[in-house]
């Protein structure tokens, strides 16, 4: 199960054509083979799509998508060659961080439907092999929520210790000086039993306290109940942040201060404290209890690879920890990705690299990697990088059609609480979480209602998956032809994945090779405006024949190693002999 940290460095030439310097290339060993043996859990080889429900497909023409819409549009979904999706939270909300703030664990809001709504949706997806990921918020409930009324009663309610209250440090003074993530203190006073309580997000989402075993027990009962209902595994929300030191030390105040007008903060005393890791140990053992492999998505938006190796345990917690170093190198930098990639590739506890580039608290990355000038082929360089490594791919919806932040113009048309209180320099989260664009119809097709909850982006008359459904050259057909490849191509499914180690910051070139099929592929990515010719000797990787199939693009087919000529922010995939 366990690979070794990898550190045999092989020789090799990869060089721009008339100079032919010798480059290093990192390389496996072979005794610790990164081949993935049919064995292999389904979330190894799966893409994993990310679904934000309020704005995927309105079913019943209230302006906010539902869960029968994502059930009308599974068909798309397989189309494009989807293997599962993770729905951001549906439960009963009051709505203030749009369902990160659970009222109900163990329900439906009925803005998105009913219970039977969701099981008929996970019976749909799974006809068409989709699996559903279930949004696990574990660190913070709504202030609505049953147990926090019943645990703000009184400072002897049972449920008292089920949050994390304190007395502040003297009058009108908070416990300490953590500050919350959305602004503010991190600590709220409650009047009526003069104590506060903690809150790492906003004020209407009291911290949980995980040292407490019932709050550990109610919470694992949460797991079971959604895997009893068929999910295949969960997205833990914010899960380095379930533990805070008891001691309440003052976090360690940095220069500056942010786009809330708070000082800039370390949160060193309330992020990844080790307890953390005893708790991914439990939810592991629950979900490893049932059939079919459920997985465990982190929201770990670790600030280095140690911590990042860290939630994959002696993998006994999460499987699939989110990578954000790679989601954010915000540049088109090959020298960046090589590193990181290689860093998370070589990550010592074994485990299986996890990558994304937008989400919901994410500025898409068509206008974030895009130049202005070549967006629409920016995004298939990034869908390329995103589907082609050995890493287990997540999307979010609309990445496929190249959806671009659309900020909200107006302060008073903001959504998101975070943007009002940032504006103008923080506009918050609603850029990222327009409606979908189905087609050129009212609302692009996303409701038929006449008052959405975020108005629909202007792109949507060009980019739309009824268009691009039907144009060979669009960003739609390019992932769902790199999805196929990465389904159908031994290397791609299988290989282990070798960077060419030249200190090129304008170009990222990879092989991969199945070491069953002795299959390999090399991808190359142009990451700049200008051609680039390019020549590559790998035989050092089995390689004898210096021409090979290019499997992207499709013409011309054969393409010679000595001369590879890359157009900008141009992609090859070439299979190699
Ligand atoms: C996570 C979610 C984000 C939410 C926050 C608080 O970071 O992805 O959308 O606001 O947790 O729940």
């Amino acid at each position: 199960m366990f690979r070794a940290a990898r550190s045999t460095l092989l020789l090799l030439t990869f060089s721009v054509v008339l100079s032919i310097p010798e480059y290093r290339v990192h390389a496996a060993p072979p005794e610790t083979p990164k081949t993935q043996s049919s064995y292999d859990p389904w979330w190894k080889h799966a893409v994993v799509y990310e679904i934000y429900p309020r704005s995927f497909q309105d079913s019943n023409g209230d302006g906010i998508g539902d869960l029968n819409g994502i059930t009308s549009r599974l068909g798309y979904l397989h189309d494009l060659g989807i293997d599962a999706i993770w729905i951001t939270p549906f439960f009963p909300s009051p709505q203030v961080d749009f369902g990160y703030d659970i009222a109900d664990y163990t329900a439906v809001d009925p803005q998105f439907g009913t219970m039977a709504d969701f099981d008929r949706l996970v019976s749909e997806a799974k006809k068409r092999n989709i699996r559903v990921i279930v949004d696990y918020v574990a660190n913070h409930t709504s202030d609505q929520n049953a147990w926090f009324k019943e645990s703000r009663s009184s400072r002897d309610n049972p449920k008292r210790d089920w949050y994390v209250w304190r007395d502040g440090k003297g009058p009108g003074e908070p416990p300490n000086n953590w500050y919350s993530w959305f602004g503010r203190s991190a600590w709220t006073l409650d009047s009526p039993t003069n104590q506060y309580y903690y809150h790492y997000f906003y004020v209407q989402q009291p911290d949980l306290n995980w040292r407490n075993p019932e709050v550990q027990r109610a919470m694992y009962d949460v797991m079971r109940f959604w895997l009893n209902r068929g999910a295949a595994g969960f997205r833990i929300d914010a899960v380095s942040r379930l533990f805070e030191d008891p001691n309440l030390h003052d976090d360690p105040i940095l220069p500056g201060r942010n786009a809330y007008g708070d000082p800039n903060i370390e949160h060193k005393y309330t992020d990844n404290l080790p307890e953390v890791h005893d708790i991914l140990k439990e939810f592991r053992k629950i979900v490893d209890s049932y059939p079919g492999n459920p997985v465990l998505i982190s929201e770990a938006d670790q600030p280095n690879i140690s911590e990042l190796t860290k939630m994959y345990g002696k993998n006994d917690e999460i499987q699939l920890p989110m990578d954000f170093q790679i989601a954010d190198v915000n540049k088109l930098s090959a020298r960046d990705f090589r590193r990181l990639l290689n860093e998370v590739d070589d990550n010592s506890a074994g485990g299986q690299p996890h990558y994304f580039f937008s989400n919901h608290d994410q500025r898409r990355q068509w206008d974030r990697y895009g130049d202005g000038v070549h967006n629409d082929q920016i995004a298939k360089l990034m869908a390329t990088l995103l589907l082609t490594t050995r890493a287990t791919p997540q999307m979010y919806y609309g990445e496929e059609l190249g959806m671009r932040t659309t900020d909200p113009v107006r302060k008073e048309d903001v959504k998101d609480p975070v943007g009002k209180l940032g504006w103008p320099v923080d506009k918050g989260r609603d850029g990222e979480r327009t409606p979908m664009q189905w087609d050129k119809s009212k609302n692009a097709g996303f409701s038929s209602g006449n008052n959405l909850w975020l108005p629909v982006p202007p792109s949507a008359a060009q980019y739309n998956a009824k268009a691009e459904v039907r144009d060979p050259n669009s960003i739609f057909n390019f992932y769902k032809k790199i999805i196929s490849l990465r389904r159908t191509v031994p290397a791609l499914r299988n290989g282990d994945q070798t960077m060419l180690d030249f200190d090129d910051q304008n170009v990222l070139a990879y092989v991969r090779k199945d070491t069953k099929t002795d299959d390999t592929v090399l991808v190359v990515l142009n990451m700049t405006a200008q051609n680039k010719s390019l020549k590559f000797d790998l035989s050092k990787f089995g390689v004898k024949e210096n021409s090979g199939n290019s499997l992207v693009p499709a013409s011309p087919s054969k393409v010679s190693l000595d001369n590879i000529s890359v157009e900008p922010f141009g992609v090859k995939i070439v299979q190699v002999h």
